[in-house]
């Protein structure tokens, strides 16, 4: 059994929402997940499996209150060593160059950190998907296998 925790950052509530439901779809799989909101580094630093969900806002930034603790993360730099993570991020491909940025800088930051990524990150994109649960959960479904 794994200790799944979730980090979130949403706007409008929508990766909120699916970081909820994936916590349920987890913990129905025999595991267990805490949804922080978004949480502090020692969250991250005390967590045995991460995974990040969050939309992107502005030009490919990360929601505010997120990215506070992203760049607290840059400034402390724990190392986070073969910590296994997953990131889901949502995003509008009608933004191009800054589709699903938050994502993109947050998987940066973790791989720097050494932390290992189980599965490659999941780009929702908006356009496409109007319910990002299905995607992300049939994402899920492979993420738990992979840790
Ligand atoms: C003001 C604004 C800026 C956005 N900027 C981007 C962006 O740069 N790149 C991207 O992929 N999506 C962008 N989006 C799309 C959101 O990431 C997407 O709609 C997401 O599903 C919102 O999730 P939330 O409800 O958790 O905030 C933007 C949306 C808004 C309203």
């Amino acid at each position: 059994m794994s200790q799944i925790s979730i980090f979130v950052g949403s706007v409008y509530g929508g990766a909120e929402d699916l970081a909820f439901t994936l916590a349920e779809e987890i913990k129905l799989n025999k595991h267990q997940a805490e949804v922080f909101l978004p949480g502090t580094v020692n969250d991250v630093k005390n967590a045995s499996h991460i995974l990040f969900v969050t939309s992107t806002t502005g030009a490919g930034d990360i929601p505010t209150e997120l990215e506070a603790l992203y760049l607290e993360l840059k400034n402390q730099f724990p190392l986070l060593t073969d910590v296994p993570y997953g990131i889901i991020t949502l995003g509008d491909s009608s933004y191009d160059d800054t589709f699903c940025g938050a994502g993109k800088k947050i998987d940066t930051l973790l791989q720097e950190l050494q932390a290992k990524a189980c599965l490659d990150r999941l780009e929702i994109d908006a356009c496409e998907d109007f319910e990002p649960e299905e995607p992300a959960l049939v994402w899920l479904n492979s993420f738990i296998k992979a840790l």
